[in-house]
This record gives C-alpha cells, structure tokens and sequence, in this order.
C-alpha cells in the first residue's frame, strides 16, 4: 500500500512531531495521541485518491485524514464512522512490536496489518474495533484516510 522509502520516512517524521508535539492531541478515551489532516499525511492522502476510486469503484473526494500513535491503554471499541469517513483506507504506518499484533476487525473478521499494509471498508456501514490494547512498550501508528462520494454535500472534517 505505501513504498518502503515512503514508510520509512513516514515513520521518522510522525515519530519526531508526537515528540515535539506537532499538532497531536493525547486523547484519553482512546489511549491515544493523534493530529488531524498533518500537512505531510494529506500529500499522501492526495496520493492514495486514485487507488481508492479504483478500489471501491465510483469517483471520490478527500474527506480528511487522521493520523493516530496508539499506546499500551489504546482501545477502539466496536462503531461506525461518521459521513465524512464512508470510504475508509486505514494503514499501518509503524508498529514497534509487530510479533504482537493488536488484530482489527472488520464484521467480526479479523485483520492483521503490518507497517505499510492498508486495509480498505465502508466505514459508515461495516461495524469495526479492536480487542485489548497494544502491549506494554508497543506503539502502534495507524493513518486513517477517509474519502466520500464526489457528489457529498457536507463539511468535509466534522
Ligand atoms: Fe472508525
């Protein structure tokens, strides 16, 4: 899903803004830091539109991407997204730890994701979460890349 060069430079670049803070917020409820449409992450996002009108088929419009480094009390419990996120491209961008994956499920199908390794689904009808949390140590960054119908007609990042 992403070149090697691009992950690799991917991963030093998210590891040096979480540590000077650069535009992530620590979000509690998810055990999580995360930065909303990272100038960087949307080049990539750009890049990533023609394979996702090619994947699910019909012309799409960037919604907005959210970029997120999970830690040892990270969860995301089972739920849909919200309009804005229809298409979802979800990526692992880093993970410290990859003998121990924290597994995603999709419709109760379980995904494991590798660094650089994407995974594809209608975010607004396909029920997904994960079990537990990473493991004490493990960190886990995910880019999640959402995309709507060309024809959508709400704001775009709510
Ligand atoms: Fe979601």
């Amino acid at each position: 899903m992403i070149p090697d060069d691009l992950l690799a430079s991917l991963q030093i670049y998210l590891k040096a803004a979480k540590v000077t803070h650069g535009g992530f917020c620590y979000q509690k409820a998810f055990g999580r830091v995360a930065v909303h449409d990272d100038p960087l992450m949307v080049m990539v996002h750009k890049r990533l539109l023609p394979i996702a009108e090619m994947m699910f088929g019909i012309p799409l419009r960037r919604s907005n991407c959210y970029t997120a480094i999970y830690g040892k009390k990270g969860v995301l419990p089972k739920h849909l997204d919200k309009p804005q996120c229809e298409f979802s491209l979800d990526v692992c961008i880093d993970d410290t730890a990859p003998e121990t994956p924290w597994q995603l499920y999709v419709e109760g199908v379980e995904y494991i994701l590798r660094p650089g390794e994407g995974i594809m689904y209608y975010g607004c009808k396909q029920v997904h979460w994960r079990e537990g949390s990473p493991k004490p140590g493990q960190e886990i960054t995910m880019a999640f890349f959402h995309f709507v119908d060309e024809r959508f007609k709400g704001g775009l990042r709510e």
